[in-house]
């Protein structure tokens, strides 16, 4: 990155080649949400008399076979020592993050997100998919902000995303809330830290990246859900060049 001021640095691309030009100990917060490998395990979609389908499929990008095992070498090279990483992951993929990455450092935890408005079964048969799982670690000096141990429940609680920030064009059946990432960021980074996602979908991380001051490398393969990354972390920086000037132009 030649500009020292540089904030963001978005890339349409496959990040598997992205990931081998990025230098050795160079991010300080992997936070990242992969495919989850479920599209292979749905039933298909539900169909509903008099209504549209219900869309039981994941999405197009979580067809293909994703093995966490061809990315943990790459992220424990380009995580500094006093990194961290936070993996938002499914049931079926939580013990391969595991056996992967739980030997590469000093610690390995998980967190849950439940959700409070999950998708109801329209057949009622069997639990509601209202908890995501997020597999962490990290080794010893890892960066750590919290005050008190009440902060540091491994579960957060909060509403799917919803309107006005949930996207309707493009629709990205994952977005994730940008206030529970914004929890996670204020924990495991500093500000001007490097947060890495390389999974970005519609670039959530990276808002929330940005409006806690800290820097931003994102990639994505889709298109259509680069662009709305684009268009959403531009905002970010927008709004917070404005408050700058307001508050530069203040007597
Ligand atoms: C679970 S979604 C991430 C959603 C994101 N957290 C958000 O809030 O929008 C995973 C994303 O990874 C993208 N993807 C899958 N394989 C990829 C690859 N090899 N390189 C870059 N992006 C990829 C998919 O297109 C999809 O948008």
């Amino acid at each position: 990155m030649k500009d020292p001021n540089w904030r963001k640095c978005i890339l349409r691309a496959d990040s598997r080649d992205v990931i081998k030009h990025i230098p050795d100990n160079s991010i300080d917060f992997i936070l990242t949400d992969p495919p989850y490998n479920l599209g292979q395990h749905s039933t298909g979609n539900i169909p509903l008399p008099g209504r549209s389908a219900m869309n039981n499929d994941v999405a197009e990008w979580d067809m293909v076979d994703f093995n966490p095992e061809e990315w943990a070498d790459e992220f424990v090279r380009i995580l500094k020592p006093t990194g961290n990483l936070f993996i938002f992951t499914s049931y079926n993929q939580l013990g391969r993050w595991y056996n992967c990455l739980d030997h590469k450092f000093d610690t390995s935890n998980f967190m849950v997100w439940h959700k409070t408005n999950p998708a109801p079964k329209i057949f009622k048969a069997g639990f509601l998919n209202s908890c995501e799982m997020i597999f962490t670690c990290w080794n010893k000096k890892h960066t750590w902000n919290f005050i008190s141990q009440k902060e540091m429940h491994n579960f957060i609680e909060s509403p799917i995303c919803m309107r006005p920030e949930r996207l309707s064009n493009p629709k990205h059946p994952a977005q994730k809330p940008v206030a529970i990432l914004k929890k996670m960021i204020e924990i495991a980074s500093n500000e001007n830290d490097i947060v890495f996602d390389p999974f970005m979908g519609v670039g959530s991380v990276g808002v929330a990246t940005l409006e806690l001051n800290r820097r931003f490398i994102g990639v994505e393969l889709d298109p259509c859900y680069f662009q709305a990354a684009s268009e959403r972390v531009e905002k970010v920086i927008v709004m917070s060049d404005k408050e700058a000037m307001t508050r530069y132009k203040q007597p």
